[in-house]
């Protein structure tokens, strides 16, 4: 059982798994946002780490994305599927879509982004033109083909800084830019997954539609209708993913 899920606004809890161990875990860069949990759900086994702690605590520019990541690394996770909530930008990522990325683009700053910071003496520049694994993402595809789960199969994702959501004219630049949804805890973390060897694809719930794109303003309780709406689809999903790659 080497793969991990990281969950997000909306996936703090695995409600209905089994939790078959819980270890708090420590990292030369702190602790990570909670104890990782060991579950099982439907039939599969993983890791299970919620990014904002227990209880939502961390908002994304604080998250310790580097002791999360070295957590998951340190106790032999190899594979980590993320789970973002999202603001919909392209057509076909309207609310209630389902998006796999393939591409980011990072505009947060100020958060500590790398292991290779010089501090130990070590010193590297990952190839990132590809941010995310291809063998997880054709995972997860094949997963929701034979679940009959529509999904957006690429996309590109925006990583905004937050805790605010953006202005219409920000989106409208993400768009430009060529940005189909948009976030704040993509990044550093699929590069840091990335710096230590760790497959990484990020699985994307749409939960409103970004700012300016509706007539209706964006509020956190139309987000929590569509993350319960949401939010057992995409369990079920990385269930049967990590079940049928447990097969193989
Ligand atoms: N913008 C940024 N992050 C988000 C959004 C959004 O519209 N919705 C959910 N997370």
């Amino acid at each position: 059982m080497t793969i991990a899920v990281i969950g997000g606004t909306g996936l703090c809890d695995w409600d209905g798994a089994e939790i078959i161990a819980e270890q708090a875990i420590d990292t030369p860069y702190g602790a990570a946002s909670a104890a990782l949990r060991h579950v099982r759900f439907a039939g599969a086994e993983f890791y299970f780490l919620p990014r904002h702690g227990d209880g939502h605590r961390y908002p994304p520019h604080k998250i310790n994305y580097r002791a999360n990541i070295w957590a998951l690394h340190q106790v032999g996770v190899d594979r980590v599927i993320a789970v973002n909530a999202v603001g919909g930008i392209a057509d076909e990522c309207g609310t209630g879509a389902l998006v796999l990325a393939n591409q980011i683009i990072d505009y947060s700053y100020g958060r500590e982004h790398t292991f290779y910071d010089g501090a130990d003496g070590r010193l590297d520049h990952i190839e990132f033109g590809s941010p995310y694994s291809e063998p997880l993402r054709e995972l997860l595809i094949a997963a929701a083909a034979e679940r009959g789960e529509p999904l957006v199969e690429q996309g590109t994702y925006a990583c905004t800084q937050g805790p605010r959501l953006e202005t219409a004219a920000e989106v409208q630049k993400l768009k430009r830019d060529g940005a189909d949804v948009v976030g704040m805890t993509g990044m550093p973390e699929a590069a840091l997954a990335r710096e230590l060897g760790l497959d990484y694809a990020a699985l994307c719930l749409v939960v409103n539609p970004a700012a300016g794109l509706s007539d209706e303003p964006i509020t956190m309780a139309d987000i929590q209708r569509v993350i319960d709406a949401g939010m057992l689809s995409v369990k079920q999903l990385l269930a049967a993913a990590i079940s049928a790659d447990s097969r193989r």
